[in-house]
């Protein structure tokens, strides 16, 4: 739960201004892009709940071809009430500008580009967060991205590969190249998910971008785990969003309750794992709704399902059947009651 001003300070639309159209979140609370978690089923449910202001798809990474308007569209799903962006991950501009036409033709809200991830795989390839030892490079393919349409393009950066040094230079190459809005994740490459994110970089980075002239949203993200935290971060470092990624999957309510709305009982908790079993297993099949529910279960803390028995959590991920997991959760009964 959260206070009269944390509320009043995240209760506020944002504008995202692209060079032919507008984007507006309703509030200042943003769901992170998740690769194998906030694909449509579980990004569709969260924004159900209530209080998120714009979501993301997973990484679309572009690299020896153009993606074609049908594979975006699976990722965008059916047509939504807050904006969502489609997030392409890219080397360079090549087979990106036909990509953006694609996603713009599939009802994207509008463009985010990736310039954060770590996995070695797209490290190796120089794409994700390769880039942001070029801040040229960053600022080549955010202002290729911003010709090639009339919707609003934004970057997701990290603070820098192995030190914090460039986080300056790396927004403003954005900000430069014409991204409408920048997400800075509050960690290094080296740093992964792990360790605790340093908010003071979002502060820097803000600074930066207010000596540059540049007006343009920034948003914080990293290590927002309580819904307390999200103003806190917006006080503390002067960003102007916030983008919520690990703590959606532990508590999907974060977002309602950052904005003053009660936490989820038990019985709201498990109405959520069931029904997103059953839309992962319509959509992709029993093995995908398998791992994934098992993966909501290695992180799940809302409605206190599993507080003061973490030993069952644990029996749920021996589980071997979408069913068994499925009906777990169907008949989970909180040892605090609920
Ligand atoms: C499993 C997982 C998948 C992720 N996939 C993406 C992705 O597709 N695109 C992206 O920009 N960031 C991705 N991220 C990073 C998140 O968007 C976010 O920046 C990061 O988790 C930090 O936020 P948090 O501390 O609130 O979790 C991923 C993170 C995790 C844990």
């Amino acid at each position: 739960m959260s206070d009269a001003a944390s509320i009043a300070l995240i209760d506020r639309p944002l504008d995202l201004r692209g060079p032919g159209t507008s984007v507006r979140f309703a509030n200042r609370l943003l769901l992170a892009p998740m690769e194998g978690v906030t694909e449509r089923c579980f990004r569709d449910l969260v924004i159900g709940l209530g209080g998120v202001g714009g979501a993301c798809t997973e990484f679309v990474r572009v690299s020896s071809s153009a993606i074609p308007q049908r594979v975006i569209r699976r990722h965008l799903g059916a047509a939504q009430t807050v904006p969502v962006a489609v997030q392409l991950m890219a080397p360079d501009a090549e087979h990106l500008v036909t990509t953006i036409a694609a996603a713009e033709a599939a009802g994207a809200a509008w463009i985010d580009l990736n310039f954060g991830c770590p996995a070695p795989v797209v490290f190796d390839k120089c794409a994700g967060s390769a880039l942001l030892r070029t801040p040229d490079r960053v600022a080549a393919i955010v202002r290729a991205a911003v010709a090639a349409t009339r919707l609003p393009v934004s970057a997701k950066v990290r603070a820098g590969i192995d030190s914090p040094d460039r986080v300056a230079e790396i927004v403003l190459a954005a900000a430069g190249a014409g991204a409408a809005m920048v997400t800075l994740h509050a960690r290094l490459r080296v740093q992964t998910y792990a360790m605790p994110a340093t908010w003071r970089w979002i502060g820097e980075a803000r600074a930066a971008l207010d000596r540059g002239g540049h007006a343009i949203p920034l948003v914080g993200n990293g290590g927002v785990d309580a819904a307390g935290d999200a103003a806190r971060l917006m006080r503390e470092s002067g960003c102007d969003a916030v983008m919520i990624g690990r703590a959606a999957l532990a508590d999907p309510w974060i977002f309602r309750a950052a904005l003053g709305g009660a936490p989820a009982d038990a019985a709201e908790a498990r109405a959520f794992a069931c029904r997103y079993i059953d839309a992962l297993a319509a959509e992709y099949g029993e093995r995908t709704a398998l791992a994934r529910g098992k993966q909501l279960a290695r992180w799940y803390r809302a409605g206190g399902l599993f507080v003061g028995r973490e030993e069952e959590r644990g029996r749920v991920l021996r589980l071997d059947s979408v069913s068994a997991v499925r009906g777990w959760f169907a008949a989970a009964i909180p040892v605090t009651g609920s």
